[in-house]
């Protein structure tokens, strides 16, 4: 081996990435994390961008996310499928590599299923703490999911949010969502409708999985002043908030060409103004004016979101055991005798066993 270095990949499982998180904390590793995603949408100008590639089903979509900023390359294989969970599987799924530009090489493999969670629930917490009211302590989690608590420990860790109001269409997602947030120190009540979830609350968040256009929130339910996280509506065809609360609203969003297709907005004209969320972070755009403002941060989840996460993880591994090292790369000592390097180790093999069906 010429090099181990260069030709083992360090692999974070589902396991490791669990203990990686236990180790640092949910909410320090959560605040760290949004702390990478705030300084690469600082240097948001640098980043190749591009929509997402989707591969659409009648039953979901595969979507490849890739991004770049000349130094490090980075992209996340991820799956959206709303009726996954009544087989007992998730809704998303996701796995993502970080790779050196100068080179090619892959430096990094992780299960980004977990990691996806986090870092939609940091970018969440980022954009509110441009746009949500001040001193918001109340948020109304609509859709009580896999990404649920997630996003309410973001809110606690990145704004002090301390009060949930839940509503599922399912009761047992609520009550599992509030007894996993009441052991994290949350007051929590359960909501038989959107519309008592939203009551007192200043910050809304909208987390809810269907495969067409629903309407989770309609115009007159939504007072002034509030704060609108529009999580669950991030494909064609896919949206949560009528379309009249967003006439009424100032729309932040990641990356408009992407956001256009598969956002809330999808529902607007094509040109309707959005503010972009990276200029609001830099500075050059105002996030929000005054109390009576309502705000809605349509996600949709963009590649500089997971490209800063790789990033996170790369550097958190650093000096832990909490990863495998993969022998992922051909690397024969001679670069162009890739051949050689078969015959040799078929020399060196007891014959191959018949194989086993996957
Ligand atoms: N914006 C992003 O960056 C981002 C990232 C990850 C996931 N998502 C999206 O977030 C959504 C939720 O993901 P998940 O992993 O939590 O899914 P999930 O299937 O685990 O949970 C979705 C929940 O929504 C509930 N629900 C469905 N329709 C509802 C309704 N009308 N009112 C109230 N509750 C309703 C379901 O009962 C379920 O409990 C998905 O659509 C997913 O694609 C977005």
């Amino acid at each position: 081996m010429k090099n181990p270095a260069s030709n083992i990949v360090p692999f974070v499982s589902v396991d490791h990435m669990m203990s990686l998180v236990v180790h640092v904390g949910i909410e320090r590793f959560l605040v760290e994390l949004a702390g990478y995603i705030e300084e690469d949408f600082h240097r948001w100008p640098v980043f190749d961008k591009t929509p997402r590639v989707a591969s659409h089903s009648s039953s979901g979509v595969i979507e490849l996310m890739p991004t770049s900023d000349g130094k490090l390359y980075g992209f996340k294989y991820v799956n959206g499928h709303p009726l996954n969970r009544h087989n007992g599987r998730q809704t998303v799924t996701a796995f993502g590599v970080l790779a050196d530009v100068g080179s090619g090489y892959p430096m990094l493999l992780a299960e980004m299923t977990i990691l996806t969670a986090l870092r939609t629930a940091a970018m969440s917490a980022v954009a509110a703490r441009h746009l949500a009211p001040a001193g918001a302590s109340c948020m109304a989690i609509i859709g009580n999911g896999a990404q649920s608590e997630f996003q309410a420990m973001a809110f606690k860790a990145l704004l002090g949010i301390s009060e949930l109001r839940l509503f599922d269409i399912d009761a047992p997602a609520s009550r599992r969502c509030a007894a996993n947030l009441r052991a994290h120190g949350f007051d929590v009540t359960i909501c038989r409708s959107s519309q008592e979830a939203i009551e007192t609350a200043q910050v809304i968040t909208t987390v809810t999985a269907d495969k067409q256009h629903a309407t989770i929130l309609t115009d007159n339910m939504v007072g002034a002043g509030v704060h609108i996280n529009a999580v669950g509506g991030d494909c064609p065809g896919k949206t949560e908030l009528h379309r009249d609360i967003l006439m009424r609203s100032d729309i932040f969003v990641e990356y408009p060409p992407q956001t256009r297709i598969e956002g809330e907005i999808q529902q607007l004209a094509p040109d309707y103004p959005v503010t972009e969320l990276w200029q609001v972070i830099s500075g050059a755009a105002v996030g929000r004016r005054d109390e009576r403002q309502i705000t809605v941060f349509d996600s949709v989840g963009f590649a500089i979101e997971d490209f800063s996460a790789l990033r996170y993880v790369r550097d958190r591994i650093r000096s832990t055991d909490f990863y495998d090292r993969l022998d992922l790369l051909a690397d024969p000592d001679e670069p162009r005798d890739l051949f050689g390097m078969l015959l040799r180790h078929e020399g060196t093999r007891p014959a191959a066993k018949p194989n086993v069906p996957l």
